[in-house]
């Protein structure tokens, strides 16, 4: 951290004591700062068990500090067909209507992913003409459904293995690659509006998983068919965060083919109980992927995968890891948080 950037935090910090959480709120939030710098939204994912806790709702409808939410799970498959032809919109639903209610956008997530997908799907054993059909109805429904409402569609998710490589999926097995080309046409097709992306993990810096990442956005275009954006999930450890060279460098890999980056589910672990140098060096990983956002002009927004410690996957995926987000177990904020506001004021 610069003197400068360290005098401004302890400021922004004197001044919120000062003035109080309304006033701190009113003057800065992780929102405001993003759109300020330049970015369509700083956002964060939400999920429909979090909705009851009232504190933590305080937060998360505040639109400065996120201006974007995604629903963690409830737009996923096995939440919207459990069973062929039946759909289940509720808890989708639920997130969206919280967005429109609190002018927030909505990061719609996701159509087509080997997991959380019903087993009817992925044992059904089902040729090509018919794993076709169910994709494209699937997709035509549910985006039908959320017409006009999602800013964003993930349209699929993680198709790569985290070597490179496509993922032997049900849908990679049957279709081939095709079935990506045929997930984007069906999107475009039941909601022109909304900008579709491919999303992914490891694709933050050169690697063979970043360039197949670019192989899949030219595949899509090569088909005539419309790619929007790619998500960068950067899901990332403390420590071992990718340079902010390296993340400027895979953006603009995605900008030369025309189409923008989102980062879509950050978050950045570390051994738990965390200790007072991994939340400082926390911080200046954040502010790393917050400076590559800001450098690169397609970098359009940044969403963290929920905003605090408390509703974490973390913990639950990857055992001894936690303490992610920049917002503690107590919805206090952390040095991370400081570290993203002072790298959103300093653009
Ligand atoms: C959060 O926002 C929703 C929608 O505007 C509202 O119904 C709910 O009461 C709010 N909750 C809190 C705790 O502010
Ligand atoms: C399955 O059908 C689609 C067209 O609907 C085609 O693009 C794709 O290549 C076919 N896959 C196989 C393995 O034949």
């Amino acid at each position: 951290m610069t003197l400068l950037s360290a005098a401004l935090t302890s400021l922004l910090a004197a001044s919120a004591v000062q003035a109080g959480p309304i006033s701190r709120r009113a003057a800065a939030g992780l929102n405001a700062a993003a759109q300020a710098a330049g970015l369509e939204f700083f956002g964060s994912a939400t999920d429909n068990p979090e909705l009851t806790d009232s504190s933590y709702m305080t937060i998360l409808n505040n639109s400065d500090q996120f201006g974007q939410i995604t629903p963690g799970n409830s737009m996923k498959w096995d939440t919207i067909e459990p069973s062929r032809g039946t759909f289940s919109f509720t808890k989708g639903d639920a997130i969206a209507d919280l967005a429109d209610q609190n002018n927030q956008k909505l990061r719609c997530h996701n159509l087509v992913w080997y997991n959380q997908l019903p087993s009817w799907v992925s044992s059904g054993g089902f040729d090509n003409a018919t794993l076709v059909e169910i994709l494209q109805n699937h997709i035509t429904k549910e985006v039908t459904h959320y017409k006009g409402r999602c800013y964003h569609w993930d349209v699929v998710n993680e198709a790569l293995e985290d070597g490179g490589g496509y993922r032997d999926n049900v849908f990679y097995k049957t279709i081939g690659e095709a079935y990506i080309p045929i997930a984007f046409a069906a999107a475009a097709a039941a909601d022109p509006d909304a900008k579709l992306y491919y999303n992914d993990y490891s694709i933050e810096w050169s690697s063979t998983k970043h360039q197949d990442a670019v192989n899949i956005v030219k595949l899509v275009q090569s088909y005539g068919v419309k790619i929007d954006g790619v998500g960068m999930q950067a899901h990332f450890t403390v420590g071992q965060t990718v340079t902010q060279d390296a993340m400027e460098s895979a953006i603009q890999d995605f900008a030369d083919l025309g189409v923008e980056v989102a980062i879509t589910e950050l978050d950045i672990r570390t051994t738990t109980p965390a200790t007072y140098d991994a939340l400082t060096q926390q911080s200046t990983d954040y502010q790393t992927v917050v400076n590559a956002c800001l450098a690169k002009s397609a970098c359009i927004g940044i969403t963290i995968w929920d905003y605090t410690d408390k509703y974490s996957w973390v913990p639950k995926t990857f055992s001894g890891y936690g303490a992610a987000l920049p917002w503690d177990d107590n919805l206090q904020t952390k040095a991370a948080y400081d570290g993203i506001l002072s790298a959103l004021g300093s653009a």
